[in-house]
């Protein structure tokens, strides 16, 4: 009895395998070469290990078809294959970081959030953030970026935290920092800011002035006074004219024009 079920199973096997491989070599699709589509990046390059030499855009053709579909995919491909050298800053890959920042086609904006544009005949150039110094090619120095950030304290502050339990907020209060807390400090906004391009060492910039209405608008931080007592002078906030090309260029979608609007208003109104 025991052979006969082992040579009916084997049966099964072999006709389910005959049956199988037939079926393959039927229908098994066969991948697809996909055409050719190559586009030109005109990068912009400079050393500072050759400081006599100017900085230029460097043409650079890869296939569309054999990278990813963000600019991010591009430039990790052209440094992969083609120049090692090429530099910028990257990290997630998913507009977490902030890192990728840089002007792609005259737009600041991150390069992992930014499809190719996939119109072959159009080149598409690639300049870090505009009015920054630039450490080497597509990175910026950051330095005073971040150090006026710092300078708002972005932290929660309060005199009286409750001890051995959580600070709690009311769902309301907890809503007010929507739109403000997502910042990534990319600087897109900063960069984009005609007010930053020119008073760049006292003017806060939108993303910094963002995070300074954030604190001020979390019901948890007593600081309040001190907050906006070190707002309270001709540079550091009213040097926005409320242009918003800060928010028209937030790859994150954020709204930092209104929220130093709200800042103007609770300062005036304070
Ligand atoms: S709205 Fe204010 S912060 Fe935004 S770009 Fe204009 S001047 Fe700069
Ligand atoms: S507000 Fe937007 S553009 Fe400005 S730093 Fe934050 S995420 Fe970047
Ligand atoms: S790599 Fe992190 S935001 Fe682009």
């Amino acid at each position: 009895m025991q052979s006969l079920l082992t040579a009916t199973r084997s049966n099964q096997l072999s006709l389910g395998k005959r049956a199988f491989s037939s079926s393959v070599s039927r229908w098994q699709a066969v991948p697809q070469q996909k055409p050719v589509l190559m586009k030109e990046f005109k990068i912009y390059r400079w050393n500072p290990d050759q400081p006599e030499k100017k900085p230029e855009l460097e043409s650079f053709k890869i296939d569309l078809n054999q990278t990813g579909p963000m600019v991010l995919d591009a430039l990790i491909k052209i440094k992969n294959e083609v120049d090692p050298t090429l530099t910028f800053r990257r990290s997630c890959r998913e507009g977490i970081c902030g890192s990728c920042a840089m002007n792609i086609d005259g737009q600041n904006t991150l390069a992992c959030l930014c499809r190719i544009d996939r119109e072959g005949s159009k080149d598409t150039k690639i300049y870090p953030l505009p009015h920054m110094y630039v450490v080497k090619d597509l990175v910026p120095d950051m330095t005073l970026f971040y150090k006026q950030y710092k300078s708002i304290q972005p932290w929660l502050q309060n005199d009286n935290p409750p001890s051995g339990t959580e600070h709690l907020q009311s769902p309301e209060d907890r809503k007010k920092l929507d739109g403000m807390y997502e910042c990534i400090l990319c600087a897109c906004c900063s960069t984009s800011c005609p007010s930053y391009w020119w008073n760049q060492d006292e003017y806060l910039c939108p993303a910094t002035l963002m995070q300074a209405y954030r604190w001020l608008a979390d019901s948890r931080d007593t600081n309040g006074a001190e907050r906006r007592e070190k707002l309270q002078n001709e540079m550091s906030l009213y040097r926005c004219h409320t242009i918003f090309n800060c928010s028209r260029t937030c790859p994150k979608g954020l709204n930092p024009a209104q929220a130093i609007a709200q800042l103007k208003l609770e300062l005036a109104t304070e």
